[in-house]
């Protein structure tokens, strides 16, 4: 497949992603069940995806973030402070952070030797973080414009998801 071709591939992943997420919001699904498939579809359908996970704010401590659903390796980060990581730079900032060489960036939190760049996208409920979606692929410079797009709308999907479902307490047990 030519570069071309891979990327009008991926255009029709991304949007089949999106329309399958607002299918699956507006269904009867658990929350957990929800975003396990989210990460799972995700990961399963974007080759350059290698980990695909959320991190959600910890509803009795908001200065931690934990590990909620994810597809890929097992990661040793289970709960990050906002004040530490590519994860908690997101929250900190109030906005996505996309790192083209993960071993450059000093914040960086490794979670596999093979990881070289990383998207992270807050998820909002009626303008307040209540967590994340975070992305690390193999390939350096993996996240462009079109991904950045796509990884903030699927965020939008969920904030709308969880706001409107009078989100409280834990959003994935
Ligand atoms: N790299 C993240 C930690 C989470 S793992 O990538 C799954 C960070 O720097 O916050």
């Amino acid at each position: 497949m030519s570069i071309r071709e891979q990327e009008v591939d991926q255009a029709r992943e991304r949007a089949g992603v999106l329309r399958w997420l607002e299918g699956a919001v507006a269904s009867s699904v658990s929350r957990g069940e929800l975003l396990q498939q989210t990460v799972d579809l995700i990961h399963s359908k974007l080759p350059t995806y290698n980990w695909v996970g959320f991190y959600m704010l910890d509803p009795t401590d908001s200065s931690m973030l934990e590990l909620g659903p994810f597809a890929g390796a097992a990661t040793p980060h289970t709960r990050i402070p906002v004040t530490e990581g590519i994860c908690g730079a997101a929250v900190a900032q109030g906005e996505t952070v996309v790192i083209d060489d993960v071993n450059s960036d000093p914040r960086y939190l490794s979670c596999s030797i093979e990881t070289k760049s990383e998207i992270v996208v807050p998820i909002r409920a009626h303008g307040a973080i209540i967590g994340e979606i975070d992305i690390d692929s193999h390939t350096a410079a993996a996240f462009g414009r079109e991904d950045r797009v796509f990884v903030e709308r699927c965020a939008e999907i969920l904030g709308g998801y969880f706001g409107g479902e009078g989100f409280r307490g834990r959003p994935f047990r």
